[in-house]
């Protein structure tokens, strides 16, 4: 079958939207930008909160809370496994292994439990050839919290030495829980649509990474049945947890370093990923008001439906009620197509521009790692500099011990500085490998999707032009 018709079958499944009257959001809470916390606060009624925020850390609710109900997969006590931080320069990619080949779905949401401890629960399905798998094809339940779990041990392993760790799906999904029309399960379904549409593409953007795929802790997330969950996920509620990772890029994003960049390179693909940036986000809430509108059209040719039908019944003239009634059945249909392209311009456009402004934060963050290593180099160089000139003043003195000591921490110091300098080399090294990958990924990604998109609205115009050539005879046959 086409790729058009996966991809119809694919929004079919999805929930049908409601009276669209989703305001078009400030970009800036559209991201993962500092405003995150603000989302998360304002999102108490999230039903699948894995824990309460408010709930103080010492209090003794807090447990009982954070255990989330029954957990399938709960194996207490492991330590964590992202403490284990490696050096910078002793990660290694390793070329031509296999080719990658693998499709992870994730799929069967499941509301696991009641009340405060209820979760959803996902299938998620690897299919696989590469052998850095045991078997071919696999399904695991996994939960929300431990999609961000994986996350969080994948950055503190990643980031800091430069790789491009693609961020979690947002905790809340903004314009989902914030517009509550029609009916109440109706909206959740819509939400959880988006959230397993967005772990599936979390997932795939992970794997596709070759150092990420080969990560103890993504294999053992895809293969094993048992997950452990990590205490340090366990001990924070995971906004909690997504808060602090926010807080640590804001500390470096606001140190004002003066790093007086000798390399060209870095310098222009610093500025144009802050040119993407604002572009893409402008897109985004281009289109995010595109699809309220795509809705609001679906609404409306509804309603229109609905009124063509009852004039029909009201209409003594019997060809005219007849082609009345075709006209109302006409615009049932035409109102479905409408409900599909939204979801087209949604599920495809949409989350496709949001995951970039994403992905984009997510590089931005490893420039700032760069610049922060660059600091630190140059911090024990300037504390190597004093020490030098403290020891050219004891050479004056008599004082041998003393100076013995300074020449113990210049030796040390001087350690302290070549290393410092090997590890900015590494981290630039990563780093201009890791962006070109993510621009050719990029293009690709974004080929895909656009084609599928046009593909999406060239049906859909076509299906258009079919129901009202149908319907123009009986029109004319009006006698
Ligand atoms: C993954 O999906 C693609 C496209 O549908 C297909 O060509 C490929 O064979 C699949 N790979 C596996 C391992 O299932
Ligand atoms: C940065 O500036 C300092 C002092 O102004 C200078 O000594 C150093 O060589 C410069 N570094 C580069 C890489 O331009």
């Amino acid at each position: 079958s086409s790729p058009l018709s996966v991809f119809s079958a694919k929004i079919a499944s999805s929930s049908s939207p409601k009276p669209a009257s989703l305001p078009a959001e400030d970009i800036s809470t559209n991201s993962n930008g500092p405003k995150q916390d603000l989302l998360f606060d304002e999102d108490p009624e999230d039903l699948f909160a894995e824990a309460t925020e408010e709930v103080s850390l010492d209090s003794p609710e807090r447990d009982l809370l954070l255990s989330d109900g029954p957990s399938p997969a709960i194996t207490p006590i492991t330590p964590p496994t992202s403490v284990i931080t490696p050096c910078i320069g002793h990660i290694e990619e390793e070329e031509g292994g296999d080719l990658f080949d693998m499709n992870i779905s994730v799929s069967d949401p499941e509301k696991v439990g009641d009340g405060m401890n209820a979760y959803m629960a996902y299938k998620v399905t690897t299919k696989t050839s590469m052998s850095v798998f045991k078997r071919t094809e696999f399904s695991v339940k996994r939960r929300f919290s431990d999609f961000l779990g994986l996350h969080s041990k994948l950055a503190s392993k990643y980031l800091h030495v430069g790789y491009i760790v693609p961020p979690a799906p947002e905790k809340s999904i903004v314009g989902m829980t914030k517009v509550k029309v029609g009916k109440e399960d109706q909206s959740s379904n819509e939400f959880v649509e988006k959230r397993r549409s967005a772990l599936e593409r979390y997932l795939m953007r992970t794997v596709k990474h070759p150092v990420l795929l080969k990560d103890p802790d993504v294999l053992q997330f895809l293969e094993s049945s048992d997950l452990p969950r990590a205490v340090s996920t366990q001990a924070l509620s995971s906004a909690g947890l997504l808060r602090m990772v926010n807080k640590a890029a804001d500390a470096v994003n606001k140190m004002t370093i003066k790093m007086n960049e000798s390399d060209a390179w870095f310098e222009e693909k610093q500025q144009h990923f802050e040119n993407l940036d604002v572009q893409l986000r402008k897109l985004h809430a281009s289109v995010e008001s595109l699809v309220c509108h795509r809705k609001e059209l679906s609404v409306n040719t509804a309603q229109f439906a609905k009124s063509a039908a009852m004039l029909g019944n009201s209409e003594d003239h019997t060809a005219l009620s007849r082609a009345l009634s075709q006209l109302a059945e006409v615009e049932e249909k035409i109102d479905q197509l409408h409900q599909d392209q939204a979801n087209a311009d949604f599920y495809l456009f949409s989350e496709l521009l949001g995951d970039y402004v994403r992905l984009i934060t997510a590089v931005k963050g490893v420039f700032d790692h760069r610049m922060k290593t660059w600091q630190k180099w140059q911090d024990s160089q300037m504390l190597l500099q004093k020490k030098r000139e403290a020891e050219a003043k004891l050479q004056f003195t008599n004082k041998p011990d003393k100076l013995q000591q300074a020449k113990d921490e210049i030796k040390e110091l001087e350690g302290k500085v070549q290393q410092g300098e090997r590890d900015f080399e590494q981290i630039s090294k990563t780093i201009r490998k890791e962006v070109s990958r993510f621009e050719k990924d990029r293009v690709k990604d974004f080929k895909t999707i656009i084609i599928k998109y046009l593909e999406s609205l060239v049906q859909t115009q076509q299906q258009l032009i079919k129901y009202w050539e149908a319907f123009l005879p009986e029109a004319k046959a009006i006698s």
